[in-house]
């Protein structure tokens, strides 16, 4: 199993327990001896993951209120997403995210006024996502209680929701870490341990093949700067940030919509 549940103190092994016991996951009271996988690791107030396998790397949060998220908000670098996705003048896109993995992504764009479901097949994740939204939805931000509002958390493959109602879908599958900051490498590996070494279990081209066929009127796809389009799809056009490139495929009108 990739992923184990385990208590961050004795105090909380029967919360912990009872996580386990609702997510189906294995319990362990001490994952320590272990070397592979990860765990999610309960508290009194929060959860977290914790890489098992070397080399360990630290705790990975997901916090909507933390500094990076605020830092997030304020930088402007959530302007090559937004334009991407279609936000401009009052127009706020629904968005459906089909990969939601830590949020970051989501959290930007619900900061930008869209409403997002986020889409995330693992188990462990979509426990921290809706953690986060349920604590943040207490900020003393209220920038952050409006953004985390517009967000929902949809657990399973993205696949098999209904995709009724969305402008929009958006893909970031995994990619290589190169030319990322050593916390965003740190969160990434530990988001790919939790799938062994099925690297996010399915090929994100499928994914891409799929959304295509979805009644939205543009599928977005997250891409290192210098990387081909995604299974050689010509994107309709590409806008590119400073470490990332966001490929559009905007539908023609009556495809499916
Ligand atoms: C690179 S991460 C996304 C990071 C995210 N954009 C963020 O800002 O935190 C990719 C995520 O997509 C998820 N994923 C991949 N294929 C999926 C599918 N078919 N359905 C749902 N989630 C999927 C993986 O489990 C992983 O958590």
């Amino acid at each position: 199993m990739s992923c184990v549940v385990a208590p961050a103190s004795r105090g909380v092994q029967a919360r912990a327990k009872s996580v386990a016991e609702t997510l189906n996951l294995e319990f362990v009271a001490i994952a320590d001896d272990l070397d592979s996988g990860v765990a999610l690791v309960i508290d009194t107030d929060r959860s977290w993951l914790q890489r098992l396998q070397s080399p360990r790397l630290g705790p990975v949060y997901i916090d909507f209120s933390s500094a990076d998220m605020l830092y997030r908000r304020k930088s402007g670098h959530n302007e090559p997403l937004g334009r991407a996705i279609g936000v401009k003048g009052e127009k706020r896109p629904k968005v459906f995210d089909a990969t939601a993995g830590l949020g970051r992504d989501a959290f930007v764009l619900a900061d930008l006024g869209c409403s997002v479901a986020l889409s995330e097949q693992s188990v462990p994740l979509c426990y921290l996502l809706e953690q986060a939204r349920e604590l943040a939805l207490m900020s003393a931000n209220d920038k952050v209680v409006e953004a985390v509002s517009r967000m929902r958390v949809l657990c399973g493959d993205s696949r098999q929701q209904a995709i009724e109602g969305f402008d929009v879908i958006y893909i970031d599958p995994m990619f290589p870490e190169r030319g990322k900051t050593a916390a965003v490498k740190k969160d990434l590996a530990t988001v790919q341990a939790l799938h062994g070494d099925s690297s996010g279990a399915n090929d994100p081209k499928d994914l891409l093949v799929w959304a295509m066929a979805q009644p939205v009127e543009r599928v977005v796809i997250k891409r290192p700067v210098k990387a081909p389009a995604l299974g050689n799809v010509k994107p309709s056009h590409s806008i590119t940030g400073k470490t990332v490139r966001f490929d559009v495929m905007v539908k023609p009108k009556g495809n499916g919509r």
